[in-house]
């Protein structure tokens, strides 16, 4: 036995996000104190299966072959001694238990809540946020709700089921170019990465754009589009969150896509962003503002739009930010004083005391 903390990090998933969640995990791996902590690692397939000690390295390079010689576990539900079975029964490394769970996992059944929920019944400790914040930072359509209900500013939006695109696509399509008018964005509510998210600029590419969308979600949240700067402020804390500076994204495409974010690397981030030294500590307040807002704990990244004149909307909250070396989330914390190792050590330990808080138990 040693005193290390047992830190067992999970990635990939069912999300369209699996791959980004493999190379942040890499990079988390990489750079985790190997002098204060022992990393353990479970892989979820695109299919939703669990595979212990798989590292991510071996899935880039070779997921077919490497998958099938580690052991397939679940979750026990014994919240009294948390810890992962192996499904054939094997022993597991450290007997499949571990101090604390570091979900790197993007999109749904990662980052909005549903893994949470699944780690909050078998009560292992996590990092970032629980249940609630997760499945708000999710939904588009209830995210600006909350938004708004904090005094945000958001862009003017619409929320369209896909039901009632079914029954009334007309009426849908006059309401949306009536109130919101063009170019407007049209997007999947439970999404990520861009995925089905078009820019319409007139009725027929609105109408095109929603039936696209409505393969992904069941609700659409459709938004005036807005002629501005994209910046993001990563947020870090529990309950006495901080914000970093700002940084900019200066996307490739016309807008910030799937495309623009992950295929062609001619987007570029700019940090720190250049403004007014006003509008950057109000971007800095509205970022915290956001994270207390839909109830996120320990990370979170908190993405504007920015006008020419410097009016201000909150775009959206990420609670599972991108975490590869490369990313916005972990170089504005760098460009903040706070090296990436640091960090990690500050996420660990920010969701060791939230399990404290709210559990209210000790920790063994
Ligand atoms: N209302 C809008 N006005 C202008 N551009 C927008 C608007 N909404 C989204 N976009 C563009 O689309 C991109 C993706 O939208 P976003 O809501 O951030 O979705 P995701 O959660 O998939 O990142 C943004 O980064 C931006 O480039
Ligand atoms: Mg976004």
């Amino acid at each position: 036995m040693n005193d290390k903390k047992k830190v067992l990090v999970i990635f990939g998933g069912q999300s369209g996000e699996h791959e980004v969640s493999v190379i942040s995990a890499e990079s988390v791996i990489k750079s985790l104190d190997n002098t204060k902590y022992e990393i353990l690692t479970i892989g979820i397939t695109k299919d939703g299966h669990w595979f212990w000690g798989v590292k991510p390295q071996e899935w880039k390079e070779s997921k077919e072959q490497i998958t099938p010689k580690h052991i397939q576990v679940s979750l026990a539900l014994d919240p009294k001694e948390p810890k992962f079975i192996a499904l054939d029964g094997s022993k597991l490394d450290n007997n499949g238990k571990c101090d604390i769970v570091f979900p790197v996992m993007h999109g749904p059944k990662g980052e909005d809540g549903t893994l949470q929920g699944l780690l909050e019944m078998t009560g292992f400790p996590y990092v970032g946020s629980g249940v609630l914040g997760s499945s708000l930072g999710m939904d588009k359509d209830r995210m600006k709700a909350v938004f708004q209900e904090a005094g945000l500013p958001i862009v003017p939006h619409i929320t369209v089921l896909r039901s009632e695109l079914v029954t009334q696509k007309e009426k849908v399509v006059e309401r949306i170019s009536q109130l919101l008018g063009f170019p407007c964005f049209i997007k999947p509510a439970n999404l990520g990465s861009s995925v089905g998210i078009s820019k319409a600029s007139n009725k027929e590419e609105l109408v095109t754009a929603l039936e696209y969308a409505a393969n992904f979600d069941r609700k659409l949240v459709v938004e005036k589009g807005v002629k501005a700067r994209e910046i993001e402020l990563s947020v870090l804390g529990n309950d006495n969150a901080k914000s970093s500076i700002p940084g900019e994204i200066v996307p490739c495409k016309d807008f910030y896509d799937y495309e623009a974010k992950y295929l062609d690397a001619s987007s570029k981030s700019i940090i720190p962003a250049e403004l007014k030294e006003s509008t950057k500590k109000q971007l800095q307040e509205y970022a915290v503002q956001a994270f207390n807002a839909v109830g996120a704990a320990g990370l979170g990244r908190v993405d504007f739009f920015v006008t020419e004149d410097d009016a201000i909307f909150v775009n959206e909250i990420n609670t599972m930010p991108g975490f590869t070396q490369i990313s916005m989330y972990p170089k504005l914390w760098e460009a903040s004083g706070l090296p990436y190792r640091e960090l990690l050590d500050q996420l660990i330990d920010l969701g060791l005391e939230y399990y404290v808080d709210s559990t209210n138990k000790k920790l063994s």
